[in-house]
């Protein structure tokens, strides 16, 4: 009876013990944004090659995955922090981002939910959705030729989505150079990370109707615009005839359309970024971001690097960690 009781006095001080552990780590680890590298090695060890198999067999028939899934992860993270509400479909309560404006066209959902299944048969409950976009993005990125780099893990699911918060949020091609700073700086990301990130574009399409006006109404001229080099602007125009197919699709960087690398900046040097906001990174008169453009398009490497370190602060905004949110069981709904 009485060993009884200290058994329990035992254990009811050990619980107290470890519920301030608990508390004191979920305060010190939940607000600051601290997420591993290491963070599935016991509880997934292999989440990076059950990730690729899945990937490697879709890029056989789709040269863009990789160009659909970090543009995912980038919308992501910009609404609610990297938190995979992007993912989640219209039910009770959700409105969902993928019918926001931002968001119509974007691609890879499908492909998400294949990697979901793998992993889920292999640790069911253990991997993120958000973890899965930060994740993928890396394979394939590095798998096109572009830089590897340690991957920050431990994300977890939101149980929210924010369809008005894309539209206000995700930058648009309309939208000139002050003000895409100034969305980019209100997620944490300076100058630097803007010009290395736009480099995504390396890869990938963009449809005619995001940059159709440059090629016959220009600002509402009813000119093209004058600065655009004039063998790209005879290509674009064939591809992207005045009042043809908004939804034709283009490369972003015609010099090497799949190809992970720095032709972005050279094109843009060039005269040949294909959205007006890709060429204003050049051609404006904003001495930092030109400075950046010229640096990149010189030195690959130092592209990769700096790619590679923003791609880490982009997957840093406002994850959730700790107890927060969930562990989806199917990206596109809450459990
Ligand atoms: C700086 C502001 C940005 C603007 C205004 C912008 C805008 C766009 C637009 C309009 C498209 C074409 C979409 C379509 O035709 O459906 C596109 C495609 C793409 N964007 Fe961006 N983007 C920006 C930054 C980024 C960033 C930071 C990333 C990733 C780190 C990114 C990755 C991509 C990729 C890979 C594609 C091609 C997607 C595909 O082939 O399906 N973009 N972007
Ligand atoms: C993952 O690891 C397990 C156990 O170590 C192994 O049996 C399995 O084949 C691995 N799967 C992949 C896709 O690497
Ligand atoms: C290949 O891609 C096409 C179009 O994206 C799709 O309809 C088809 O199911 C895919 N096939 C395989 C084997 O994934
Ligand atoms: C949605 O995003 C907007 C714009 O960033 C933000 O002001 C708002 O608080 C968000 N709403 C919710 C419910 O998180
Ligand atoms: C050009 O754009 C302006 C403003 O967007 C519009 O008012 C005008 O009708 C357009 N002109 C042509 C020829 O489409
Ligand atoms: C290119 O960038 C790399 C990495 O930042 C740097 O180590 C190297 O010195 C640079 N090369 C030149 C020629 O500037």
């Amino acid at each position: 009876m009485i060993k009884k009781k200290n058994e329990s006095r035992i254990m009811h001080s050990f619980s107290i013990v470890a519920t301030i552990f608990v508390l004191v780590t979920t305060s010190v680890l939940g607000n600051s944004t601290q997420l591993s590298s290491t963070f599935y090695d016991t509880t997934c060890p292999n989440v990076t090659s059950i990730i690729r198999g899945v990937v490697e067999q879709a890029q056989r028939n789709d040269t863009r995955v990789g160009a659909k899934l970090i543009r995912l992860h980038f919308h992501d993270c910009f609404v609610n922090g990297c938190d995979g509400s992007i993912l989640l479909d219209n039910a009770d309560g959700i409105e969902s981002e993928k019918d926001a404006i931002r968001n119509k066209g974007a691609e890879g959902y499908d492909i998400v939910a294949g990697i979901k299944t793998a992993l889920e048969n292999f640790c069911p409950g253990v991997v993120s959705c958000a973890d899965i976009l930060a994740l993928v993005s890396q394979i394939l990125v590095s798998e096109n030729g572009g830089p590897t780099w340690e991957v920050q893990l431990g994300r977890r699911d939101g149980r929210t989505a924010n369809r008005t918060g894309a539209d206000r949020d995700i930058p648009t091609p309309q939208d000139n150079l002050k003000l895409i700073t100034e969305k980019f700086r209100n997620k944490g990301l300076d100058s630097t990370d803007l010009v290395a990130l736009s480099g995504a574009h390396t890869f990938g399409r963009a449809k005619c109707r995001f940059f159709v006006d440059r090629l016959y109404n220009f600002s509402g001229t009813s000119k093209p615009d004058p600065t655009i080099d004039v063998e790209y602007m005879k290509t674009l125009r064939q591809t992207c005839s005045q009042g043809g197919k908004p939804s034709t699709l283009t490369n972003l960087d015609q010099a090497t359309p799949d190809a992970f690398d720095n032709y972005y900046y050279k094109n843009l040097q060039n005269n040949r970024g294909l959205l007006q906001t890709d060429q204003e990174l050049f051609s404006t008169s904003s001495i930092d971001t030109v400075s950046i453009v010229n640096r990149f398009a010189n030195n690959q490497s130092d592209f990769f690097d700096t790619f590679a370190q923003s791609m880490i602060k982009l997957g840093n905004i406002r994850p959730l960690t700790g107890s927060a949110g969930e562990i989806r069981a199917d990206c596109k709904r809450v459990n």
